[in-house]
């Protein structure tokens, strides 16, 4: 596992924005050999989706043969919702780059059979030959996608229902709309991320310190579900010097590569 340090949330956007760009230009894909690119919500990913904006408006990356996956949806919620993950990814990043329709995959959380819709979404990825890179957030008490805590390790995609972590960090995005937070959703399982030849995971802020030090120096735990990345030959935390407020390893700062 390879820790990034950087000392501000700007700084790691900037430093995953580049990494993909170098990513997608050495991958050199073309239409009939796509980058597969796994992709969150969330609040951390922002900055780095409007970086990747810049980017392409810049001239400097292109999506034209970039296949996404979501990590995540919510059951229940219209596509159109303003909460639901397909409406965040389409303002976010979607719909300000040159990625075509039929590329981008989001799990559907009115499908009616949803372990159906996991099941052809993980089919779907592996006719890509398998994601290239996932990128992910980490929840507060150390969940990845929506692997609540005593999620199996091994699984591949799944419903799940998501109570913890809606409590810290996705109710709030509930109050402004008549909404409630839904108790369900559609993820990609600790599994499907390991099986990507590569995946990054992004953490900023002190809220973010506990996983990040479980992730890091913790035991691999189903508590923790992000400590999987630790079975991981190509797993990368970038971070910011808050998310590293509880290392315990005070050399830490040695191991960041950053630039
Ligand atoms: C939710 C999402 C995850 C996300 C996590 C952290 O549980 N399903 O994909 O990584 O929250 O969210 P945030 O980046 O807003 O802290």
């Amino acid at each position: 596992m390879r820790l990034i340090l950087c000392p501000t949330a700007v700084e790691v956007a900037e430093w995953a924005a580049q990494y993909i760009l170098r990513r997608i230009a050495d991958f050199a894909p073309t239409g009939d050999r796509p980058f597969v690119l796994g992709l969150p919500a969330g609040s951390t990913p922002l900055k780095l989706y409007a970086r990747l904006i810049e980017l392409y408006q810049q001239g400097k990356i292109s999506f034209q043969h970039v296949v996404t996956f979501n990590m995540d949806e919510y059951v229940g919620l219209p596509q159109n919702h303003p909460q639901s993950y397909c409406v965040y990814m389409r303002q976010n990043l979607l719909n300000h780059i040159d990625i075509p329709a039929q590329n981008v995959h989001i799990l559907d959380g009115n499908a009616p059979d949803l372990a159906a819709e996991c099941a052809a979404y993980e089919d779907k990825i592996k006719s890509f030959g398998g994601v290239n890179l996932f990128i992910g957030g980490v929840g507060e008490d150390g969940h990845i996608a929506f692997n609540e805590p005593g999620t199996s390790l091994a699984l591949s995609n799944a419903p799940a229902s998501p109570e913890r972590s809606h409590a810290p960090g996705q109710r709030p995005l509930f109050l402004t709309t008549p909404a409630r937070c839904p108790p369900h959703a559609l993820t990609v399982g600790v599994g499907t991320i390991l099986d990507a030849q590569e995946v990054m995971i992004l953490a900023q802020g002190a809220a973010k310190a506990q996983a990040v030090h479980h992730a890091v120096e913790g035991c691999i735990n189903h508590l923790w579900t992000i400590s999987a990345l630790q079975l991981h030959p190509n797993a990368l935390i970038v971070c910011d010097e808050d998310a590293t407020l509880e290392l315990k390893v005070k050399t830490v700062r040695g191991l960041g590569e950053p630039g």
